[in-house]
């Protein structure tokens, strides 16, 4: 069984609560080999068609981006329908977030750097969530002062990326709770207890903050009307974590005249081990944006690949990419030719190259793009305010 819901929840990401080979995916808790055909049969999402990705490209100068041609958004909601809409004259704003618990890794930037390709081809707006209430109510032993610590820092990683001011407004939940909370009330009035637990595993030691959190997360979907009187769909890129809180905003947007929420979903960039998630809560498999080179370096040398015992072998049978946490690295965001891709494929396969080979390349690739990354985050110390929402 899937569990959609985390259950016994104590702590984000932290959560041992399942055997470690069951699939797990909810908002706080990803774990165990994730079975996305499963989860677009359980969650009821639909897969990205072929159909449809030819419809997107029509509007991306007949080119797919790579994390769509790569299938590494897999999934939607609705992404028919707003493409319909649009093409009819009504636009969209695109809506993603962060939850502040620490520092931002690779895997958070893959949303994001997808949702910076729909800003520019798409030239909407961007609503960005930091959730700092969200990661204060859901761990017993976090500080408020801390989350909010940790949204400054995660909204510099978000305009390092290249969102420009005009479009792209930053909410920080726990500063900007004056703009949401009336749209939240009139979410909350709406979803049961009943539903709410069922969707997300609530039990009766769940502390009520977390119960009507969800409403919270919902209400950036509909903040749009509420700024310009537009009232146009909201469609979200994120991997399919977040899932649990579309479902239940999906079911009341209607009744309350705004348009259902849209959703592209991804997959997860797994971590350095042997399996799950990149996350936070496991910084020796995760590479963070702030990372030194020589923590890349020591990271990457420790990484699980799909190598075998001794050179002597891999070179006479060959490497399994499949499983290799750093082939996921190049397929993910780092070899955009997909010839290059194929031939480093290729080579791993046959034994042509071995895993040293592999990690002592994707170390410069990482490492040059921190250093480019770094240097632009200092840069968004400036400019940070130009992207917090206004009223
Ligand atoms: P958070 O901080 O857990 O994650 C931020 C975004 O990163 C995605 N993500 C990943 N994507 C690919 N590979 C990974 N290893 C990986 N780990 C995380 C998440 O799906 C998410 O898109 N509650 C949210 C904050 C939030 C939000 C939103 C997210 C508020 N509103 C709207 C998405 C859309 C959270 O804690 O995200």
């Amino acid at each position: 069984m899937i569990k959609t819901a985390a259950l016994d929840i104590n702590d984000d990401n932290t959560n041992n609560s399942s055997s470690s080979n069951e699939m797990v995916v909810t908002p706080w808790e990803v774990k165990g080999k994730v079975d996305y055909d499963r989860l677009i049969k359980e969650f009821g999402t639909q897969p990205l068609t072929s159909q449809l990705l030819k419809r997107i490209e029509t509007h991306t100068d007949n080119k797919l981006h790579l994390q769509l041609e790569r299938k590494i958004f897999f999934s939607h909601r609705d992404l028919d329908t707003t493409l319909e809409l649009y093409e009819k004259g009504t636009k969209f704003v695109l809506y993603t977030g962060r939850g502040p618990s620490g520092p931002v890794h690779i895997g958070h930037l893959v949303p994001w750097i997808f949702t910076l390709h729909l800003q520019q081809t798409f030239k909407t707006r961007l609503y960005f969530q930091i959730t700092d209430d969200e990661k204060y109510l859901v761990n017993d032993e976090r500080d408020l002062k801390e989350t909010t610590k940790w949204s400054y820092e995660n909204a510099l990683d978000l305009i390092a990326l290249g969102f420009k001011p005009e479009d792209t407004f930053i909410i920080y939940n726990t500063k900007d709770i004056d703009l949401l909370y009336d749209i939240t009330l009139e979410v909350a009035k709406r979803i049961t207890y009943s539903t709410a637990r069922s969707s997300f595993g609530f039990q009766d030691s769940t502390n009520i903050g977390w119960v009507y959190w969800a409403a919270i997360q919902a209400a950036p979907c509909f903040i749009h009307k509420k700024l310009t009187g537009e009232n146009v769909p909201a469609l979200i890129p994120a991997a399919i974590d977040q899932d649990p809180y579309w479902r239940v905003t999906r079911d009341v947007a209607q009744k309350l005249g705004y348009h259902k929420p849209a959703q592209i979903h991804c997959r997860f960039l797994p971590g350095l081990g042997t399996g799950g998630k990149m996350s936070a809560s496991m910084p020796e498999t995760s590479i963070f944006t702030t990372d030194q080179p020589n923590d890349v370096k020591k990271k990457i040398w420790g990484a699980y690949t799909g190598g075998k015992p001794t050179a002597a072998e891999q070179r006479k049978t060959g490497a399994n990419p499949q499983i290799c946490s750093i082939y996921q690295y190049y397929h993910y965001i780092f070899e955009e030719d997909p010839t290059k891709l194929k031939e480093r494929e290729h080579k791993c396969t046959t034994g042509e190259i071995l895993c040293g080979e592999c990690k002592k390349d994707i170390t410069e690739k990482l490492n040059k793009f921190l250093e480019a990354h770094q240097e632009r985050r200092e840069k968004a110390k400036n400019i940070i305010e130009q992207y917090h929402i206004k009223r």
